[in-house]
């Protein structure tokens, strides 16, 4: 069956000092606790060896915040799929609503971003959501169906069993406005139906589907408790372990 698991994004933050000691706390305050989901944080690039060195991987994953959509080669500033899995770092988040809006991400580029990641073995943990004026329109349900099809759905079964997606409506990322529990299990079932209907039941229910937009220690344990919820995709409240600890133990 799937699997719970609550991950850091820590987007554009900390240098590496604060993030090598923010992990280190983390992985300090887990030391001989018994959680019951997975835990992944997120870093920026330059910190991802350090901290996979510094902490227990089989503990915590580390993910890379994105990587580039070509293999190797003259593109200048870019880091590759292989790159970040030479660091230790077992997770890749792709499709960011920020990468996506801020640095123009297209499903097609997302697409090439997810291949580049799985055949260098690491789990992508895909995000998809819809803005605010797409929610009030009520075209959140196909919004977030096109952006899994154009960028996942050439996937072999196979390879579609080893992502996570992550449900992130852009109207709740890093504004405070959470999704209620209820609009989270509405569309996250929906999503569960949209890959059963392409890679059927069994795929669809073993796929983690993580919740993100505004999660934090007082909402979380409401959000988990439904069904079709897998867990979380932490901004924010991952950027300190007296934040995060409590969002990892809602489970
Ligand atoms: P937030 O960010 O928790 O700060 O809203 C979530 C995300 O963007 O992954």
């Amino acid at each position: 069956m799937r699997k719970n698991i609550v991950a850091g994004n820590w987007k554009m933050n900390t240098t590496l000092p604060e993030g090598l000691a923010l992990a280190k706390d983390l992985d300090a305050a887990l030391k001989g606790k018994t959680v019951n989901c997975d835990v992944v944080i997120g870093t920026p690039f330059t910190h991802l060896a350090t901290v996979a060195a510094a902490i227990d991987t089989a503990k915590i994953g580390v993910a890379a915040e994105n990587c580039a959509d070509q293999e190797k080669g003259a593109y200048t500033g870019e880091v590759s799929a292989a790159m970040v899995a030479s660091t230790g770092a077992k997770y890749v988040i792709l499709g960011h609503s920020e990468r996506r809006a801020y640095y123009h991400e297209t499903a097609e580029i997302l697409k090439t971003k997810v291949n580049l990641a799985l055949a260098n073995g690491l789990t992508p943990i895909f995000c998809i959501g819809e803005v605010l004026e797409e929610r009030e329109a009520g075209k959140h349900f196909e919004v977030v169906e096109e952006q899994i099809k154009k960028s996942l759905f050439d996937l072999s079964v196979a390879d579609f069993g080893k992502l996570v997606l992550a449900y992130e409506p852009v109207w709740a990322i890093g504004t405070g406005k959470t999704a209620s529990s209820d609009q989270a299990q509405e569309i996250h079932a929906y999503i569960r139906k949209v890959i059963a209907g392409k890679y059927g039941q069994e795929v669809a229910d073993n796929c983690s589907i993580l919740y993100g937009g505004s999660c934090n220690a007082s909402n979380a344990k409401e959000l988990f408790s439904k069904p079709d919820v897998d867990g979380g995709l932490i901004g924010g409240a991952s950027l300190g372990v007296d934040k995060f600890l409590p969002i990892i133990e809602a489970f």
